[in-house]
């Protein structure tokens, strides 16, 4: 008996000391690193308020932002049953390689969409609706179901654009477009909402709004395709959504570090960067694993998923021609704000962020640029040494993702996908035809930017 409770009491003991050794250390070392705790901080700062502002608005109150689908105003409901009644003609199993096939195929579906955008809105109705809003009411069009409008009209206006899915090289052709009235008016009032300039989705509007409650996707572009088409595709978005989902510890971390730092209470700050260093690899390793086949596969990403998202068109400005491309991951505000916070240079020039970053992300990132502390600590405190070697391993997760990403992204994008033309997202079309080994050769230059992106994350 005394022999059995003598066992019971080291038992006890052990998985207490093992609890106690490796238990999640973001979580026990770390008070206030959830998006509740952010909320209830009694602090002012700039970080604090440019974060929560992102939250409160764009992210509906969350993060990332609460997008639903059913509680549009009346005059916007016929979207998203234009969308439904669309889905079924846009995607194919096995893309034609005849041209004038494929262009009779894009024609009939842009003049279909053409003819229930024309039937089914009423444009003026829609437009009031939208106007209210832009006012400052939200009364009827709270911002969850704006975020959702705003899926649902990217993503329409992606369909018109490439007509099918896979793309086609004649749709790539294409270097201008002429939309329904009804796509542009709606998306003009969401630009100005976003604070964007490109006619084009993003990574917001295309992956992470696209998504219901549920986690399932709302707009699909592969309706009817296999099981490996359409779980890559919802892979894909879903990539996106739960990397910004996990990134929430990292961002609180962030911001505590910098008022920390602010505070002059070093040891504090040492505990949030290492906070969000932990944060930063569990999600780092989280994207590894996710963006690899059979998640994400190879050969459906590059024709099924990956085309329809990009853009391609060309707007002829009073300055030299803007091309726009679609989505990239570069969109991804964890980037942004992690290589602000390291003091890393910026990948996008003001003019491209403004393209596809909403004006509350672009805040985020600049304020986090703004007190980035890594370049006033000293060589000679010993604090501050352990914070830049703190913020060093930060830096290193970054780097191995984009040593990883740069491979992974040339391998996924030289698929074959002989009816389009090489072709990334954010850079459209690339110098020569779709065979396997020719596409290698096309997607070099990516390669070096990559390398270059890699090179200068120190
Ligand atoms: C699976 C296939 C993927 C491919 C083929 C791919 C391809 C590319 C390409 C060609 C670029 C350079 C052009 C541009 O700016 O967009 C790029 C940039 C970038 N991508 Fe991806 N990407 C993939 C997945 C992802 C994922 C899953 C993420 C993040 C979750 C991501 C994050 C980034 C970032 C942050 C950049 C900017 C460059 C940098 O910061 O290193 N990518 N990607």
């Amino acid at each position: 008996m005394i022999l059995t409770l003598f066992a019971v009491v080291v038992v006890l003991v052990l998985v207490a000391f093992v609890r106690y050794h490796f238990q999640d250390d973001s979580k026990s070392r770390s008070p206030g690193i959830g998006l509740e705790d952010l909320k209830a901080l009694n602090i002012k700062h700039d970080v604090h308020s440019a974060f929560m502002t992102l939250v409160n608005d764009e992210g509906a109150g969350s993060w990332p932002p609460r997008a639903t689908h059913d509680g549009f105003p009346p005059a916007l409901r016929p979207y998203r049953q234009i969308y439904a009644a669309m889905a079924p003609f846009l995607a194919t199993a096995n893309p034609s390689l005849d041209d004038e096939y494929n262009r009779i195929r894009c024609q009939e579906f842009r003049s279909r969409m053409q003819a229930l955008l024309t039937e089914k809105v009423d444009i003026q109705a829609a437009r009031s609706t939208l106007e209210i809003v832009q006012s400052g009411n939200w009364d009827a069009f709270p911002r969850d179901a704006y975020n959702g409008f705003y899926s649902c009209i990217a993503c329409l206006r992606h369909a018109y654009r490439w007509a099918t899915n896979p793309v086609v090289k004649v749709a790539q052709d294409e270097k201008k477009l002429c939309f329904p009235f009804e796509l542009d008016m709606p998306w003009s009032y969401l630009q100005r909402r976003f604070n964007i300039t490109s006619p084009c989705g993003n990574v917001m509007s295309n992956a992470i709004c696209n998504l219901d409650p549920q986690g399932q996707i709302v707009y699909p572009i592969n309706e009817g395709m296999s099981d490996v088409v359409r779980s890559t595709e919802l892979a894909w978005c879903r990539l996106f959504y739960d990397m910004e989902s996990m990134a929430i510890p990292i961002y609180c971390a962030m911001i505590q570090a910098i008022i920390a730092f602010e505070r002059g209470d070093k040891n504090l700050c040492l505990t949030y960067i290492n906070t969000g260093f932990i944060n930063l690899r569990r999600v780092m390793q989280f994207v590894y694993e996710k963006m690899n086949d059979p998640n994400i596969a190879r050969a459906a990403w590059v024709r099924h998923v990956s085309g329809i998202h990009s853009w391609g068109l060309t707007l002829e400005t009073d300055d030299p021609p803007v091309e726009y491309g679609g989505l990239s991951g570069s969109q991804a505000l964890l980037f942004m704000a992690v290589d602000a916070f390291l003091g890393i240079n910026r990948y996008h020039s003001d003019s491209e962020l403004k393209m596809d970053v909403s004006g509350n992300m672009r805040d985020v990132a600049a304020t986090f640029r703004r007190y980035s502390f890594r370049k006033q600590l000293s060589e000679k405190s010993e604090y501050d040494i352990a914070i830049e070697n703190s913020l060093k391993r930060m830096v290193n997760q970054l780097r191995s993702f984009r040593a990883v990403h740069k491979v992974r992204a040339v391998r996924y994008l030289s698929a074959p996908a002989p009816e389009r033309l090489p072709m990334t997202a954010a850079l459209s079309v690339l110098p020569s035809q779709g065979e396997e080994k020719l596409a290698v050769e096309s997607y070099k230059s990516i390669d070096g930017m990559l390398t270059k992106r890699l090179n200068e994350t120190v």
